[in-house]
């Protein structure tokens, strides 16, 4: 006779939610997630496995922006569903013969969480059996300074994450929310803005005969400015 096992299936977290809570060990000692970080924005991903090519590759990359994060008042966090061992000495190993693309001799200071039981990969929705049911998918989520979900992203084992627009995703953000303003497709730091459809920048009809130059109209609901300045 089949054997009916009861699943639990927790629902995955969305932009906008609470980031689940959780304690877990890491090479960098235990960590209180997210309280231990309020106040700044903290990127957690997950990799699918130590000691693989992808997941290297990404580990040296990430390792070698972490300034450029810490500047940006962000965080990171590693997770993987190895353990702290297999954690240590994959990070030693990266350090000390690894040398890919200029990167040589890279330390990675960033706490890299160990989730043997898969307890923190399965709250965040890492585990995929689609994909894989042994491993975490690459999973991005951005939390902001309140401990709130802002996006997520996911990739497959085999795609390798482009961390040019890991930090894009992060500026825009932090500008959207500094500025109140939106950031059009494939925006970079310094280019133009979106202004918001209503509100502070008067109606639809006054910024459409605004020909001071700050505001460019493409239509009525379409406004653009320039970035403002600091
Ligand atoms: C990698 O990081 O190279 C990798 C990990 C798991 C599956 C496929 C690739």
């Amino acid at each position: 006779m089949e054997q009916i096992t009861e699943q639990t299936t927790i629902p995955m977290p969305r932009i906008g939610d609470k980031a689940p809570e959780f304690k877990a060990v890491t090479t960098q000692g235990d960590i209180n997630f997210p309280s231990d970080y309020s106040g700044k924005w903290v990127i957690l991903f997950s990799h699918p496995a130590d000691f693989t090519p992808v997941c290297t590759s990404e580990f040296m990359t990430f390792a070698t922006l972490e300034k450029d994060f810490e500047a940006l008042n962000c965080k990171l966090v590693g997770l993987s569903v190895d353990g702290l061992y297999s954690h240590i000495a994959w990070l030693r190993t990266i350090k000390d013969k690894i040398e890919y693309k200029g990167m040589k001799n890279v330390e990675v200071n960033f706490p890299l969480i160990e989730d043997i039981t898969m307890n923190v990969a399965q709250k965040y929705g890492m585990i995929q059996p689609g994909e894989s049911s042994t491993k975490a998918v690459r999973a991005v989520f951005f939390i902001d300074p309140k401990g709130i979900i802002r996006a997520i992203i996911y990739y497959p084992l085999s795609l390798g994450r482009n961390f040019d627009e890991i930090k894009r995703a992060l500026v825009a953000m932090q500008a959207a929310d500094k500025y109140n303003i939106a950031t059009p497709a494939d925006w970079r730091p310094g280019d133009d803005v979106i202004v918001p459809t209503a509100g502070s920048c008067g109606t639809a009809k006054e910024r459409m005969e605004d020909h001071s130059g700050d505001i460019k109209c493409y239509d009525w609901f379409f406004c653009t400015k320039a970035m403002p300045k600091e």
